[in-house]
């Protein structure tokens, strides 16, 4: 939806802070897309369709790089997290690669370590709680 604003300045003390219900649905809305393209891979990778594999793994890469870094202070703000965002970029280049050589045991190679990414960082995030799916935490 597009916002008609009128081009002003807006004063530096107006400016504040994205509040971290933004940040939050920014997250989810990432994740929710990374579910949908990752299938897109496991639909690629079972129809021998190589271009739908390397396209969906560019797009994984740029939902990762647009979604928001970390929310500050909670458990998405340290060098663990950032260590899992870095993997799952270095997996999507190898399975753009493994795609662009039409190479379907390499790409599938890549999607398990995909899987393993996402499980891992959920893992991490979700270590000390038995509160059943995971969700956006609410206050
Ligand atoms: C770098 C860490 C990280 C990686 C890697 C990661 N996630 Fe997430 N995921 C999160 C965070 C943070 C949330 C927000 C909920 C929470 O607190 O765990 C989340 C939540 C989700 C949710 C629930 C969203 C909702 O509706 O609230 C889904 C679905 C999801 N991730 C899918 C994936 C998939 C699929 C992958 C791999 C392709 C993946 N995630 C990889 C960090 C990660």
């Amino acid at each position: 939806m597009l916002f008609l604003r009128s081009h002003r300045l807006i004063p530096a003390e107006d400016v504040k802070p994205i509040p971290t219900e933004t940040v939050e649905e920014e997250i989810q809305k990432a994740m929710r897309a990374k579910l949908t393209i990752s299938q897109d891979i496991l639909n690629g990778l079972v129809t021998r369709d190589f271009e739908l594999i390397q396209q969906a793994a560019g797009e994984l890469k740029k939902v990762s790089l647009n979604a928001p870094e970390h929310i500050e202070g909670d458990e998405t703000d340290n060098e663990l997290y950032k260590h899992f965002r870095l993997e799952f970029l270095r997996i999507n280049t190898l399975m753009e690669d493994m795609a662009k050589d039409e190479n379907v045991e390499g790409a599938a190679f890549a999607y398990q370590s995909l899987t393993a990414n996402c499980l891992a960082c959920h893992s991490y995030l979700h270590a000390n709680d038995d509160d059943g799916p995971i969700q956006l935490r609410r206050e």
